[in-house]
């Protein structure tokens, strides 16, 4: 897979100033971009709405009038060639693009109906409802008890310790339950229960990555946000996150980037294919991306003919 500078290297437009949409990398057809492609009918309720959303990292315009509704209790891949905007479009969705000093964000976000752009919203409670897992894991350096009771420590929600039990509150049995209940959501309780006082960094890349899920699932997220959380993890570790995300879906909505087309087919409800310029060209059903994609170029990225 070819990174971010190879892509750019490669840039090459085709085109006139005043029409963006035939910006193309090396080996892609030239082909305009129709906006019905980007419409996706679903039965039930939107989670997350964005609407005319660009984000720019000084002079480089990284997402172009991207529009696209998230259904609740499903999963959505996000997919494309390296430096099309996918994490920049992920982290938008819980505004983890605010604490990067170059990136500007203009248009719209909704979670649940309520602009998340707007002056007033609390960054805290907005991450702790749209929470994310990273391509790495970061596991803190701390025990895997502590690595799960951190955020709702954190946010006020259990209090232990000598403090807490001086002002006549322990929570340590509901925090002893949280901890069991997260880390069996995450399918790493069978593996974990009887260390769960040893240092995270202890366990397998697998284990980590589950550590993180279940850390991110702790503070009782309604929105998870996967930024490739496979790509660093063995054929068997991949296949337990991928059991996990299918379970997850029955009750969050999450919204996974990953580089592998066939875990894209294998796990999401539906596919956005993000390609160069930072457009979104085709979103819709999994199956209908994948078997009968409207565009060329969405054709050509799927099977592999660039990218
Ligand atoms: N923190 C940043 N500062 C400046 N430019 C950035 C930053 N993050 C991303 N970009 C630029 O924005 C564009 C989109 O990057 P982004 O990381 O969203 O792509 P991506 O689709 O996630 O790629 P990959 O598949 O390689 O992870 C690229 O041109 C990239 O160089
Ligand atoms: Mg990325």
């Amino acid at each position: 897979m070819s990174n971010s500078q190879q892509t750019t290297s490669q840039h090459q437009t085709r085109t006139t100033d005043s029409d963006q949409s035939l910006e193309t990398t090396s080996g892609e057809t030239v082909e305009e971009t129709e906006e019905a492609w980007v419409e996706y009918d679903f039965q039930g309720d939107a989670k997350m709405v964005a609407e005319d959303l660009d984000v720019y990292y000084g002079d480089d315009h990284a997402l172009k009038g991207v529009s696209m509704e998230i259904p609740e209790e499903s999963v959505t891949a996000l997919v494309g060639p390296s430096g099309c905007g996918k994490s920049t479009y992920l982290r938008s969705l819980n505004r983890m693009n605010d604490r990067i000093d170059a990136a500007r964000v203009d248009g719209s976000v909704q979670l649940d109906g309520k602009e998340i752009y707007q002056d007033g919203i609390n960054l805290v409670e907005l991450r702790k409802r749209v929470g994310m897992v990273f391509q790495s894991p970061n596991p803190f350096p701390k025990s895997i008890r502590d690595n799960i009771a951190y955020g709702p420590r954190k946010h006020g929600d259990i209090e232990t310790g000598l403090l807490a039990r001086m002002l006549g509150r322990d929570d340590s049995e509901e925090e002893r339950e949280l901890v069991e209940r997260a880390l069996k959501q995450a399918a790493l309780w069978d593996e974990v229960q009887d260390r769960l006082d040893d240092n995270a960094l202890g366990l397998s890349g697998g284990q980590q990555q589950r550590l993180c899920i279940a850390r991110c699932l702790s503070v009782g997220p309604e929105v998870i946000l996967m930024d490739e959380p496979a790509s660093a993890l063995d054929p068997i570790a991949t296949a337990k996150i991928e059991d996990l995300i299918d379970s997850l879906a029955e009750e969050y909505t999450v919204v996974i980037v990953t580089h592998n087309m066939q875990q894209a087919a294998r796990i999401s409800d539906q596919t956005a294919v993000f390609l160069t310029g930072g457009k979104l060209v085709e979103y819709g059903d999994t199956d209908q991306i994948f078997e009968n994609p409207q565009s060329q170029r969405v054709e050509d990225y799927i099977t592999g003919k660039f990218g």
